[in-house]
């Protein structure tokens, strides 16, 4: 969708096709079936202009010069890829290539573990349209490295391109790519297989050095004076580090590092290789967003029956997105408790409320959720809980009790005005 609109906004034709009707309505309406910053500005403009076109007929995309696919690839139950939609979005557009003249370049964007392209997209697109590859088609893979909650600005702005194919079909594609992003971009040109294994070591590496940081955090937290904010920055200055992806919370979520960590420790089982920090990584995670349960539990003794407030439900902020998020085994946790459990998500309430229906109490706004709560769970960092002052809490909870799952706020300024605070990753002082 995005790459979609940023195609259209620079100008080029672009026909997206999607088999899912209620979708296809709503973006020819120009509504983004989703919450993206910018989506809809840009929706808004590229519907309007006919730049953007979307059809459910899969033979739509038999004039264009490429053709991304961009499906997903969930989780099997065993944690290994779902390749269902890249099967049949190869066959949907194999067959349109059976009677199209001249070269369509098919580009493969959704993240799949290395062969995928090769093994099981070039042979569909062979048998389906009846060409052989550089023969009236070519196959490019080219991961997609935007981030939720900023996509456009990724999309626009990419740190690098990673396209792996055939010389003539990365040529084509390079051509494209730099006539759109200019000619200074980093391009790297590579075999099919390495640039889906980008794709998987860069995510590995993202939720590992969370995972990383996570662990530290734990220490820091059973450690008398202990602060990983403060070890965080001093790691973070060593250039060889970095400062990114360094901030301590309840773990990671989302549609893509939970399941292409899986993905990845699946297929090293399968060619007997050891994933062995990939799985350390994914056991670390496991266990964070309960942390915020024992922590609520320390503050706040037994929850049963107790109001316990939640602040924050997508798996990042500016996103509607619950898939993964930490926020989901906290609610199952404490509703075992037998607390009663009140959210607020700025974005992400009509999805928490499809899932857990009249097990919560879903509140309109962040004062409304922690009202009269026995204690109070920052799980996701949004800016406007950011803003919150230590005497909302302390005026408008039972008890002001706040966990600061998200390190979101100056532990001394809570203390001091008299909330009873915690944060992960801090230890007593
Ligand atoms: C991630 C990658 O960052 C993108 O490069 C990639 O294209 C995308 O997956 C994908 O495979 O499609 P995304 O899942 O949108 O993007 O979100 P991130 O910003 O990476 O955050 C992932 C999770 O890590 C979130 O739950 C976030 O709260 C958590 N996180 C991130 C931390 O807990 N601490 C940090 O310092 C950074």
């Amino acid at each position: 969708m995005v790459t979609a609109v940023c195609f259209a906004k620079r100008g080029y034709e672009v026909v997206g096709v999607d088999p899912d009707s209620r979708r296809i309505e709503l973006i020819r309406n120009a509504k983004a079936p989703f919450f993206e910053p910018s989506l809809d500005v840009y929706l808004k403009e590229t519907v309007e202009n006919g730049r953007l076109k979307v059809t459910s007929d899969s033979v739509a995309n038999a004039g264009s010069d490429f053709a991304y696919i961009t499906v997903g690839t969930p989780s099997a139950d065993d944690g290994s890829i779902d390749l269902t939609y890249i099967r049949n979005a190869a066959a949907a557009i194999g067959k349109s290539l059976r009677k199209r003249e001249g070269y369509q370049v098919i580009v493969l964007k959704s993240t799949v573990i290395p062969g995928t392209a090769r093994n099981v997209v070039k042979p569909i697109l062979e048998e389906q349209s009846g060409k052989e590859l550089g023969r009236g088609f070519g196959l490019c893979s080219n991961p997609e490295f935007l981030r939720e909650g900023n996509a456009v600005y990724d999309s626009e702005s990419p740190d690098r391109i990673v396209i792996g194919g055939q010389v003539d079909d990365i040529e084509r594609l390079e051509m494209f790519y730099r006539e759109f992003y200019g000619q200074s971009h980093h391009v790297i040109k590579t075999t099919y297989e390495n640039a889906e294994l980008t794709k998987y070591a860069n995510n590995s590496f993202l939720a590992m050095k969370v995972s990383f940081i996570n662990m530290i955090a734990n220490l820091c937290q059973k450690t008398t004076g202990g602060d990983v904010e403060d070890v965080a920055k001093g790691i973070g200055l060593d250039k060889r580090i970095g400062s990114l992806f360094l901030m301590a919370g309840l773990g990671w979520g989302g549609s893509c590092f939970p399941k292409d960590l899986k993905a990845i420790a699946a297929y090293g089982k399968t060619i007997n290789v050891k994933t062995t920090l990939i799985d350390a990584a994914i056991s670390v995670n496991d266990e964070q967003p309960l942390k915020a349960v024992e922590m609520a539990e320390k503050l706040s003794g037994d929850l049963r029956g107790k109001r316990v407030a939640i602040l924050g439900l997508a798996f990042k902020p500016n996103t509607d997105d619950i898939r993964e998020a930490v926020s989901i085994p906290i609610i199952r946790k404490l509703l075992t408790t037998k607390a009663k459990v009140a959210v607020y998500d700025p974005a992400a309430m009509p999805n928490i409320r499809a899932l857990f229906r009249d097990e919560l109490q879903y509140a309109e706004t962040a004062m409304d959720c922690i009202n009269r709560a026995d204690c109070c769970i920052i799980a996701t960092e949004w800016d406007e809980f950011k803003k919150m002052l230590p005497s909302i809490f302390i005026q408008n909870m039972k008890r002001p009790v706040v966990v600061d799952g998200r390190r979101i706020y100056d532990p001394l300024t809570f203390i001091e005005a008299g909330v009873i605070f915690s944060a992960i990753g801090l230890g007593e002082t």
